[in-house]
């Protein structure tokens, strides 16, 4: 850390004479998102602003993710409309950052296609970015730092994007390679932070007027396995919900196989803990479940959603589905479309397969046309639109506590906000509400939102 604080006060003599306007732009899950408030961090330090205008940057960081393949085209996409602009500014500098960054083959392909791209720098080299800028102002053509890191750049400055809801990575990677998934080849092995690092982390959050807390990691469940102090997810979620405040807290993502009565028992019992679960079931077939490596079977993921029922009739689930994983027949989404109908969530996060090179799945050889997966797409977003619509009158008449998110953009008059259950809900109200709790009535339910009246 040191060296670094060296590298950072010599780029920023380097550039003492500059305008400093960076655009960071971040892509994909939370978890990157957080990563960017971290790279924005570091440029804060060397002396950057921030603007939302490309067009005003002098240094542009696109911080990409990988995970469809919609994802990567879409940054290549932006890489090569940005060479007008480095054209027209020589001095622009551009960096890639996040999970594509990971990859060989793309930086590759950056290297010998792309030569508007300054620096590359991999999912955890957020701390080599000072670095990869000093080499870039010294003339160096292309820098890739991609090394694999085990600093979680504790402790690193962030600038936040929201001043009332924070991302709070609890672990990075993923050890569950489900046959899908790029995610474990580009963010390695689990490690978990400290719990200590975790807990002061919030406690300064809440006393700076966070109201919303999300904890990362691409299956929380696991949290602490890799720590030689014995602390387990559950643990995590009650010291959090021990620390003084008016805040909610929410977690992503659970792995089914990974979520054990013990955590539902301690979403009950955290006061602040939403009473809200994201639980991805990705099909609701058990023989797709296994060709895509799950480790659960539909019976299995039932009686947990059970349990949480039978405590709760009205907890609120949501999930992720992939429709057209490789020859998927139509009896396999027939039975996603009923294990829909028959769960009931409250919103689902459904993706059509994407190959992904180096991924297991990616060897198969897929019989399934695209027509018939973007139809099998379609029908899914109807059953769920019915699900939610009838789902969402349970609330009716009953209160809700809702975290205000500003303006509705699409109604006049409204604000816009979460419940705890994590349901948007609208309501007549002033915009100085953002970042606030309000108590509301639900009135009416539509199949995207809650309306209500503040009480
Ligand atoms: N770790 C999280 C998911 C991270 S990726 C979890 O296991 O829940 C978010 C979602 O993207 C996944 O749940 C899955 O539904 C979807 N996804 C991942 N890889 C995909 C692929 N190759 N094609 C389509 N969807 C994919
Ligand atoms: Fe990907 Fe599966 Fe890991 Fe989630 S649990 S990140 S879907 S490999
Ligand atoms: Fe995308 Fe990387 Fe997140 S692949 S979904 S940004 S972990």
């Amino acid at each position: 850390m040191r060296e670094n604080d060296v590298i950072i006060k010599e780029v920023g003599a380097i550039l003492s004479d500059r305008k400093r306007l960076a655009y960071v732009r971040s892509f994909g899950c939370q978890l990157n998102v957080s990563d960017g408030e971290k790279i924005k961090g570091m440029l804060k330090r060397m002396g950057y602003d921030f603007t939302d205008d490309e067009r005003q940057a002098d240094i542009i960081i696109l911080n990409t993710c990988a995970v469809r393949e919609s994802a990567e085209e879409r940054v290549y996409g932006i890489i090569g409309s940005m060479k007008k602009l480095k054209e027209e500014k020589p001095s622009l500098i551009m960096g890639l950052s996040g999970c594509m960054t990971a990859q060989e083959h793309v930086v590759e392909k950056i290297r010998k296609k792309y030569p508007q791209i300054d620096f590359v720098m991999g999912t955890s080299a957020i701390n080599t970015l000072p670095k990869l800028l000093l080499d870039c102002l010294r003339g160096v053509k292309f820098s890739a730092d991609t090394g694999e890191y085990d600093d979680f750049s504790e402790h690193t400055e962030q600038v936040r994007e929201s001043t009332y809801k924070a991302s709070v990575p609890i672990m990075f990677g993923c050890n569950n390679f489900c046959t899908y998934c790029i995610v474990p080849y580009v963010r390695g092995r689990e490690r978990s932070r400290r719990p200590e690092d975790i807990t002061e982390e919030v406690e300064k959050l809440v006393s700076n007027g966070y109201k919303e807390i999300m904890l990362l990691g691409q299956n929380v469940n696991s949290y602490g396995k890799d720590l030689a102090e014995n602390v387990t997810f559950p643990d995590l979620l009650r010291r959090i919900d021990r620390i003084d405040g008016d805040f909610v807290i929410r977690f992503m993502s659970s792995h089914p196989k990974d979520a054990t009565r013990e955590l539902i028992d301690t979403i009950f019992d955290c006061k602040k803990v939403a009473k809200h679960l994201h639980l991805p079931i990705q099909s609701g077939s058990n023989s797709v479940l296994e060709r895509m490596n799950r480790r659960y079977t539909v019976g299995q993921y039932l009686e947990t959603v059970d349990y949480i029922r039978r405590n709760d009739p009205d907890f609120s689930l949501t999930t992720d589905i992939i429709v057209g994983f490789p020859n998927e027949t139509d009896e396999e989404f027939q039975e996603t479309l009923d294990i829909i109908k028959r769960i009931r969530y409250d919103n689902i996060y459904s993706f059509i397969y994407s190959r992904r090179t180096g991924t297991k799945a990616s060897e198969i050889v897929d019989m399934i046309p695209e027509e018939v997966k973007s139809m099998r797409m379609r029908k899914l977003l109807e059953v769920q639109r019915e699900v939610s619509t009838e789902n969402y009158k349970r609330f009716i008449g009953r209160r809700m506590r809702v975290l205000v998110d500003g303006e509705s953009k699409k109604r006049a008059g409204y604000v816009t906000g979460k419940s705890d259950e994590f349901i948007i809900a609208e309501f007549v109200g002033d915009r100085s509400l953002t970042g606030d709790f309000v108590e509301i009535e639900v009135t009416d339910a539509m199949n995207w939102a809650v309306t209500g009246r503040i009480i």
